[in-house]
């Protein structure tokens, strides 16, 4: 059965805890935008497309139980929910673009002829059309990588994959891991392999569990394992997800995601990040002026509630930013593979910006 991280139903949201795998599988309920908010604070839900996507449907939900008097007062609610979503987690961008486009949408239904009932019901429609986008996205987007990789590297595939950018972190498929299950099931995938991802663990804790699940033929390795990894273990390309990709293709993802890609370009293997388009940052130039997210020193110091390290100053960043120079294989996104150079051109012909 194929994971379904995400359950929404006529205004009922439930998620797999994040924080219980892989040992346990268990939804929690989210009934409100602050459930909701703190859902992503605490990452029991984590990954840009999912971040969205869930305070998104946090506002369907608290939308279906409250009454509100206005179209005026409806539209300062949905404003202000989503306004405070997005400071759950600064890095990623697509809860941002999401606010953006629901008050957009919102703003631009007021002026029709309906009523508050009615624009409460257009609102939550179109909050709920990012589950399936989401999916067909990942689907698109998992095809075109897996049949770009298969052109260059023709036979004997083996991709690294770093964080987790699995169904875990999205809707369904996944971005990288999405790329990996399509060459696996195009039969084309000889192996993977996944970091376990310090400090929180995404790795070996959520794409292990999902690659096992999927019963993809695959290897956990420590960070610090890639370079050799990628001198002795016949690496053919390297898949990671982003949370923020600028214009000119400098790319925020999960911390240590920057030295992969620089030691990708010493072995020579091509390094890509899979991304939706609404993880593509149209009002960013380039990558110096994304806010890098720094999370709480005990999850360095600390494993499993026991202190490990000694008493010392810590700098524990989440994310880090890849130059887009390093992005040597492309950016796969759900309408194809671009290079960097021309992610402005290929937005404008896609009338995305
Ligand atoms: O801190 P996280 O777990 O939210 O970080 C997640 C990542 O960095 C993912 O690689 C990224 O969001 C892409 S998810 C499709």
């Amino acid at each position: 059965m194929t994971l379904q991280p995400i359950k929404y139903n006529d205004g009922k949201l439930s998620i797999i805890d994040q924080l219980l795998l892989p040992q346990k599988l268990v939804y929690m309920e989210i009934n409100s935008v602050e459930e909701g908010w703190r859902a992503i604070k605490d990452m029991n839900t984590r990954g840009a497309p999912a971040i969205a996507v869930v305070g998104a449907l946090s506002l369907a939900v608290e939308l279906h139980q409250k009454s509100l008097q206005s179209k005026q007062e409806l539209q300062e609610f949905v404003s202000k929910s989503m306004d405070y979503l997005v400071t759950a987690r600064p890095t990623a961008v697509n809860i941002g673009r999401a606010a953006i486009d629901i008050k957009r949408e919102c703003q631009r239904l007021i002026g029709d002829d309906i009523t508050t009932c009615q624009l409460k019901e257009r609102v939550i429609k179109i909050i709920e059309g990012m589950l399936a986008k989401d999916e067909s996205d990942n689907i698109a987007l998992g095809d075109h990588g897996a049949k770009h990789i298969i052109e260059n590297v023709k036979e004997d595939i083996v991709v690294l994959t770093h964080c987790n950018a699995g169904a875990l972190a999205t809707v369904a498929y996944g971005t990288a891991v999405g790329v990996i299950r399509s060459l696996n099931n195009f039969g084309k995938l000889k192996h993977a392999f996944c970091t376990e991802t310090r400090a929180y663990n995404q790795g070996a804790r959520l794409t292990a569990y999902e690659l096992v699940h999927e019963k993809i033929p695959s290897t956990l390795i420590i960070d610090s394992a890639v370079s050799i990894a990628l001198s002795r273990k016949q690496i053919t390309a390297i898949v990671t997800g982003a949370d923020r990709v600028a214009m000119n293709g400098d790319t925020a993802n999960k911390i240590g995601t920057y030295q992969i890609a620089i030691s990708a370009k010493h072995h020579g293997v091509p390094f890509y990040i899979a991304a939706p388009t609404t993880t593509i940052d149209v009002n960013m130039e380039n990558g110096d002026q994304i806010v890098i997210e720094e999370r709480k020193h005990e999850e360095i110091t600390h494993f499993q509630g026991e202190r490990v390290a000694a008493d010392i100053e810590c700098w524990n960043p989440a994310f880090d930013v890849t130059p887009a120079d390093l992005i040597t294989g492309g950016i796969i996104t759900e309408y194809g593979v671009f290079k960097s150079t021309e992610l402005k051109e290929k937005f404008k012909e896609l009338n995305l910006i």
